[in-house]
């Protein structure tokens, strides 16, 4: 691997074959175009590229990606910058590829219930456009209204429907990519089914932009449900929270979303938002949002309903059924803004834990007494539905956990955890760059060394998104 000098000399001297590529208003050098490609939403970290590109097409980006190749210039695709692991920082300097300008929806096929679109889209874009035609995109992380369709297909990404209609990966039928070496190539085919040799499809999907650039997407559409209603439960305790949750899905219910924000996060939201919908009382420990959607309405009205019966014997208070379209859109409002709002109260370490839903309690139990030992704040909130639960953590002085001593034994501590709990340590924000010096508690030598040489295989010169998810080879 070259220095970051070198690395700054070698893609600064192909600046003009870069500019012949794509175009010279396309190649940006200047410092305030570079800061802007220097950060995510990841912690506090900062990362400046030496150029920022932006090509419209995949033979540019293969062109990009032959010249890159052919000097070893390291390359960082970049979606919307929404990202919460740190795939789209820069931390080689090199290229940053921005897909900003692949951002046309390009067919929906009503036909087949298919959508084929370029990955710069917008999540909530394109889930706007099927939605026109009667047909649902499900999978909507809370960024949905600026992360792009291709971002989440970096990552996997899940967001509250998950919990009923899965994640990215469940909808992702065909791919074409450009690899690192340049060739342009679909991963498989417009079907339902495909039983055809490895499947290339969802190995990229989840791959954090390490093993090819994303240009054109292929996505199974579903009809979109009529209905759905929406109530909020208050509990007392946390954890009473956290048991209630695999209580409903034992009982034979399946809600379109079952999400958890502990009291801290909805207070420093309801604030963040100025909204007073959720009225915040110190003796509610948290709070469950339940959806429920379908075609029947009074199927639905009855659900809920046994819904919030089985939740008395959890220590609920008041349930808050959510009236109408302005009620509902305001309790969405809430959850899908905590990130953002503790993020800026100084929650800024955020992990993305996954165990078993029946876990749970135990992960809450377990995360509260971690934070008392290793003197950190920390407030859970997530998609406990999917026993997948955020956790952020708030320690004056340590504003993110790369690299950092004061931090660093705090997340062992707390995957190591998880991993007991059978878990892992990402559901949907991915490892990117500051989770993976924890690969290691979940996977042994033989996953990580077959992970690594998938990567050579891909990309051979390790130019691409490098040393994300695990370190370079
Ligand atoms: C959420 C994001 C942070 O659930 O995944 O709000
Ligand atoms: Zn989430």
């Amino acid at each position: 691997m070259y220095s970051v000098d070198e690395v700054k000399k070698s893609a600064l001297q192909h600046i003009t074959r870069l500019k012949n590529i794509v175009g010279e208003a396309f190649v940006f050098t200047d410092a305030e175009n570079l800061d802007k490609y220097a950060h995510d939403e990841t912690e506090n970290l900062h990362f400046v590229p030496d150029i920022v590109i932006k090509p419209k097409t995949a033979t540019e980006i293969s062109q990009i990606m032959v010249l890159c190749n052919e000097h070893k210039i390291p390359v960082t695709p970049r979606g919307a910058g929404t990202g919460l692991s740190g795939g789209a920082l820069p931390h080689m300097g090199g290229v940053l590829l921005s897909t900003e300008r692949l951002n046309t929806i390009i067919e929906i096929d009503e036909r087949n219930l298919q959508v084929i679109t370029e990955p710069g889209v917008i999540t909530e874009v394109l889930q706007d456009a099927v939605k026109e035609r009667g047909l649902f995109y499900p999978p909507d992380p809370s960024s949905k209204g600026s992360c792009f369709i291709g971002g989440n297909i970096a990552e996997n990404s899940g967001g509250p429907k998950a919990v009923k209609y899965g994640v990215v990966k469940d909808y992702v039928l065909n791919l074409e990519i450009v690899l690192p070496t340049g060739e342009i190539m679909w991963t498989g085919a417009n079907v339902l089914k495909n039983a055809t040799g490895y499947n290339l499809t969802q190995l990229i999907v989840g791959s954090e932009g390490t093993l090819a650039i994303v240009t054109k997407i292929v996505l199974r559409l579903i009809p979109y449900p009529k209905y759905d209603l929406l109530m909020l439960v208050p509990f007392n305790s946390l954890e009473k929270a956290g048991e209630a949750v695999s209580a409903i899905f034992r009982a034979g219910f399946t809600p379109s979303a079952l999400e958890l924000v502990e009291i801290n996060a909805l207070k420093i939201v309801s604030e963040f938002v100025d909204s007073t919908v959720v009225p915040v009382t110190d003796e509610m420990e948290a709070h469950l949002i339940i959806e429920v959607d379908g075609n029947h309405l009074e199927t639905l009205m009855n659900e809920m309903e046994a819904i919030a019966d089985l939740l008395t014997r959890f220590d609920c208070g008041d349930v808050f059924f959510a009236d109408d379209a302005q009620q509902k859109a305001e309790l969405w409002k809430l959850r899908r803004r905590v990130a953002e709002a503790v993020k800026i109260d100084g929650y800024t370490i955020e992990e993305d834990t996954v165990v078993p839903r029946a876990e749970l309690p135990a992960l809450i139990r377990g995360v509260k007494a971690l934070g008392k030992q290793f003197d950190f704040d920390v407030v859970c909130y997530g998609h406990a539905g999917d026993g997948n639960l955020h956790i952020r953590i708030k320690k004056p002085g340590s504003k993110y956990s790369l690299d950092n001593p004061d931090v660093i034994p705090a997340l062992k501590a707390l995957f190591t955890l998880v991993k007991s709990l059978g878990g892992t340590i990402s559901g949907e924000h991915g490892i990117g760059l500051i989770q993976k010096e924890y690969m290691d508690i979940v996977f042994d030598e033989a996953g990580l060394q077959l992970m690594r040489g998938i990567k050579k295989v891909f990309d051979p010169n390790n130019i691409l998104n490098s040393g994300k998810i695990f370190n370079s080879v």
